[in-house]
């Protein structure tokens, strides 16, 4: 079985409420008849009833009646919504017109609709940039017990496991933070190390990514990464990490034990964490293009409840695959 299937088979078996805020979008709601007829999740749409109604029956989905509908002008959860939205933001100063603004905006219902416990996950994105979809969640969501930063990563599968054992890597962060602190960037390899656990199912092997391998370049970048490796090593001895270490001697075995001689991460990493958001963005959209892997994600981590970003130029079987991993996250 390839590693989506069991994600898939995994998400049956958990049968989690997902909830949809595009609802009346017509790719999500391809998805979510989707991801009803294979009983991958229960789903939640988050938009006008009758645009929905119609919209199924103009494209003949006929499973999408099994699917709970929240109507943003008519919602049965609104004083709910509201007080929690007072309470979330009271040090902010959020207003109760506000608080009853955002009760309406289906990007803040989805969050809402978590912490009130109606819903387990939520997916969205397909139909707006990534900050729009995030903001709410950091305001109502929050970071996970233990977490300060939420971190983007993607698993990549690669036609062939010529520099990965089991034909996976997982690249973070590659979607959420700019320019990570050295503590930030600790917690996202620690993050990412549990990702690669729980979601892709490999035992982790952290490289800490930079031009640099064990101080063949000396930069104030490099002092970041070494510093957050430092970091890892004395928080969670348990992790296999490396670091500083540059990108082939990461994968390559011959260049890994030429420039990290002795290390038994070099050449054999497959959590690779990029030292900001520009390498990390850039590098897995070149793999992903370049050599034909398929870039599952961006998985957010560090979240206290999952709640992941598609891409605007998602397919219809990218928001079944994130429903599915969203799904296997709220366990
Ligand atoms: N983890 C946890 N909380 C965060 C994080 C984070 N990484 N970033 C911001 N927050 C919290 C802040 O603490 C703040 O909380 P508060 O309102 O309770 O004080 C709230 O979120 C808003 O923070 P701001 O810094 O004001 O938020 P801003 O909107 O400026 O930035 C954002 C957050 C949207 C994530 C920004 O960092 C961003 O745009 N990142 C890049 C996203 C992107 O474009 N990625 C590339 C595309 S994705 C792709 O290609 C797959």
């Amino acid at each position: 079985m390839n590693l989506i299937d069991e994600i898939k088979t995994n998400a049956r078996q958990l049968n989690k409420k997902i909830v949809l805020p595009e609802g009346e979008a017509e790719r999500t709601l391809r998805a979510a008849d989707q991801i009803i007829k294979e009983k991958i999740a229960q789903i939640l749409l988050v938009g006008n009833t009758e645009t929905i109604i119609n919209t199924a029956k103009e494209l003949g989905l006929t499973n999408l009646s099994q699917a709970e509908i929240i109507d943003p002008a008519n919602n049965k959860y609104k004083t709910e919504m509201i007080d929690l939205l007072l309470e979330v933001r009271k040090e902010k100063g959020l207003t109760y017109n506000e608080a009853f603004a955002l009760s309406m905006q289906p990007l803040y219902i989805g969050p809402l609709l978590i912490k009130l416990g109606y819903a387990d996950g939520e997916v969205s994105g397909a139909e707006h940039p990534t900050g729009d979809v995030l903001r709410p969640a950091f305001q109502i969501i929050k970071t996970a017990p233990g977490s300060s930063v939420v971190s983007g990563a993607f698993i990549m599968i690669l036609k062939d496991a010529t520099y990965a054992k089991e034909g996976l890597l997982v690249f973070a962060d590659c979607a959420v933070n700019p320019d990570p602190t050295d503590v930030q960037l600790a917690e996202i390899a620690i993050s990412s190390a549990e990702t690669a656990k729980k979601i892709a199912g490999i035992d982790p092997r952290v490289a800490m990514l930079s031009f640099s391998t064990h101080g063949s370049a000396k930069h104030p970048m490099v002092d970041k990464v070494v510093s957050a490796t430092k970091i890892v090593k004395e928080t969670r001895p348990e992790i296999a990490i490396e670091g500083e270490i540059q990108s082939d001697a990461a994968i390559v075995e011959a260049i890994g034990q030429k420039k990290a001689p002795g290390s038994k991460i070099a050449g054999h990493a497959n959590v690779l964490v990029f030292p900001d958001l520009n390498s990390g963005n850039i590098g897995y959209k070149l793999v992903q293009r370049l050599a034909g892997a398929e870039a599952v994600g961006p998985v957010l981590q560090g979240m206290a409840a999952p709640i992941n970003d598609l891409s605007r130029g998602c397919s219809v079987d990218d928001i079944v695959n994130l429903v599915a991993i969203t799904a296997n996250q709220a366990k």
